[in-house]
Formats: structure tokens, sequence, C-alpha cells
């Protein structure tokens, strides 16, 4: 539990009793894949922010500790398939379900999740909630999808890259937090409020995964390192050392991406450094942590809204 957690302590530990007890299906591989994944943790960030959400917005009832349970069950739905897309052999510490299992188990057992959070959804019986879901896990799938058709493609450009990662992670995190509020029966503002919160929080966690795949450290992660170079993706680390770059550097960026694969990812990491595009990576993420921080001025001081900020500053610092 990171520290924020501990704000919402019990009602978290309930979440992740529910998750386990919601895994169950009579068909025993779909239990085994999914307690795989699920048993291995996780940083469960966007249950959390449904709670915090929930709570700062005044909700007093139980709900929303199945809305989070949900809000895990489609990220670790959209994980088991990425993984088979991203052809990643290492997540939260151990290997991936793919390379345990093979990749059509985990799409299956991806499918499971996800129509197994819809259930949950419809035992919340709310629409406005439904609709959030609904158009979020599309909305997601569409980010995948565009992801995939620019992958070797070196003149994506950083609006473009933008709009994937919007889709791709901030949806769900905007709709961890509009939801919550939607539940506790907040106002149309505050809702708004809340998801432009997990917007932004999401750009920016993004953001930063994005660079650590370049700088971050295979143990604290819990996943591989140089995964997207591998796959010829057009991260904003390498579009910005592209544009920043000598023609030499560039050029070579280019080609890496056209080819995909981590040969030369000494001479990428070069380029990375000498021409800042960390740092710029970096920079953008801080700008949206700090709109993510200013979408709550309105909310009551709350050890919750304490929470959220704390949540932001980590989403910049992290390492894991
Ligand atoms: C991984 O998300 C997918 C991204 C959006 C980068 P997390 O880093 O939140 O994954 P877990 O749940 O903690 O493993
Ligand atoms: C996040 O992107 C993907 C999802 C929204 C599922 P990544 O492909 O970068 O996530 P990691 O690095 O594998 O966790
Ligand atoms: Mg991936
Ligand atoms: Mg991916
Ligand atoms: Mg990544």
């Amino acid at each position: 539990m990171l520290p924020f957690h501990q704000v919402v302590k019990s009602e978290f530990n309930q979440v992740n009793e529910l998750i386990l007890s919601q895994l169950h299906s009579n068909v025993g591989l779909v239990e085994n894949i999914g307690q795989y994944i699920i048993d291995a943790g996780g940083k469960r960030l966007r249950p959390l922010l449904v709670l915090l959400s929930a709570n700062s917005c005044g909700y007093k009832g139980t709900q929303h500790t199945s809305l989070a349970a949900i809000i895990e069950f489609i990220h670790t739905a959209t994980l088991l398939h990425d993984d088979v897309v991203d052809t990643s052999d290492l997540r939260r510490g151990r290997a991936t379900a793919n390379a345990k299992f093979g990749n059509a188990p985990s799409v299956l057992v991806g499918d499971f999740l996800y129509s197994r959070a819809f259930q949950m959804l419809v035992a919340i019986d709310n629409m406005d909630i439904m609709r959030i879901i609904a158009d979020t896990t599309n909305i997601i799938s569409e980010g995948e999808v565009q992801q995939l058709i620019n992958a070797g493609n070196p003149d994506v450009t950083e609006d473009t890259y933008l709009e994937v990662i919007r889709k791709k992670t901030a949806q769900l995190f905007d709709a961890a937090a509009e939801t919550g509020a939607v539940l506790a029966g907040a106002t149309p503002t505050l809702q708004a409020a809340m998801g432009r919160y997990g917007h932004h929080l999401g750009i920016a966690f993004q953001l930063v995964d994005d660079a650590l795949d370049y700088n971050g450290n295979t143990e604290d992660l819990g996943k591989n390192v140089g995964d997207d170079l591998a796959e010829g993706k057009s991260t904003l680390p390498l579009i910005y050392a592209m544009q920043n770059g000598t023609p030499d550097q560039a050029a070579f960026i280019r080609s890496a991406i056209e080819e995909g694969g981590i040969d030369q990812m000494d001479a990428i990491l070069d380029a990375i450094n000498t021409t800042g595009a960390l740092d710029y990576t970096m920079l953008c993420a801080k700008q949206h942590a700090e709109q993510a921080q200013l979408c709550l001025r309105d909310l009551p001081d709350t050890p919750e809204r304490k929470a959220m900020l704390e949540l932001a500053d980590f989403a910049i610092q992290r390492k894991s």
C-alpha cells in the first residue's frame, strides 16, 4: 500500500477482497489466469481513485467498492490484451500471462474480465455510470488500435501521440474519478472537475510510463524496459529526439522505429539524453499533474482531497 492508500484503508481492503471473490468461474483456466495476474498485485491506483473521488464528494453508501473493483477488472483486462499486442514477457515482476499460458488464453481471459466488469456494473444499476464505462472501454480499444496502426511510423506527431495516450490510458483514470463523483451524486460541475482531474493525471501517468521505458529499472517497474522501441512505437521521447537531434540522430531513430527491435538502444539512449528528450517528456507530465491538482480547487479540504494531490505528485516521481 502506498501512503495515499491509507486514507481509505478499510474500503481499499474491501475492494481487494471483492476483486478476489468476483474472479469466480467454474472454468478452472479462467480462475487460474485471473488469479495469476491479480495476485501479482499492481498499484491499484484506478480503484483507489474511485474511492477517493466518491468520498471527497461526500459519498456515504457502499457501492463505491464495487465500482472500484469494476475499474480494476477493466484495467487488468486491458493489460492482458496489451501484453499480447506488445509481445511483453514481464508484468508485475512475473512472467506475463501470455508468456506463461499463451496468447489465446490471455485474450480470452481478458474478455472474461471485461464482461465480468459489466455484469457487476449492471448490479450498480446507474445508467449514467453505465454510459461512462461503456464509452470508456470503447475509447480505450480505439486508442490501442490507433497505436497499433502507428507502430513502425516515425512520422507520428506529438499531437497524434497525445491523442493515443488520452484514449488508451487517460480515459480510464477520467472514468474512475468521474464515476466516483456520479455515484456520490455530486453536481455536474464537480463531476466534470473530477473527470478532468483523472484525465490530466492519466496523461501524466502515461508520459512518465513512456519515459520510464527508456530510463526505468526493470526490477522497480516489474516489467521490461525497451518494449516500446522493440515494437517500433513513436512515443514522446523519440518524437522529441528526432525533432531536436542532429540529422544523423534523426535518421537512425527513424530507421529504428521503422524496423523495431532494440539493437540500436545505446545510440538511441545517447540521442535521447543529448537532446533532453526525457526532461521534455517529464516536463509535459509535470504540467499535466499540476493541471490535475488545479481541478481539485473547489473540493472541500478533506484527507481524500489531500491524497489526490499526493497521487498527482506520485505520478511524476514514481519509479514503479
Ligand atoms: C500500466 O498501468 C499500464 C499503463 C497505463 C502504463 P499501471 O502502472 O497502473 O499498472 P499496475 O496495475 O500498477 O500493474
Ligand atoms: C498502456 O500502455 C496500455 C494500456 C492502456 C493497457 P503500455 O503498453 O505502455 O503499458 P505497459 O508499459 O505495457 O504497462
Ligand atoms: Mg504494453
Ligand atoms: Mg501497449
Ligand atoms: Mg509502457
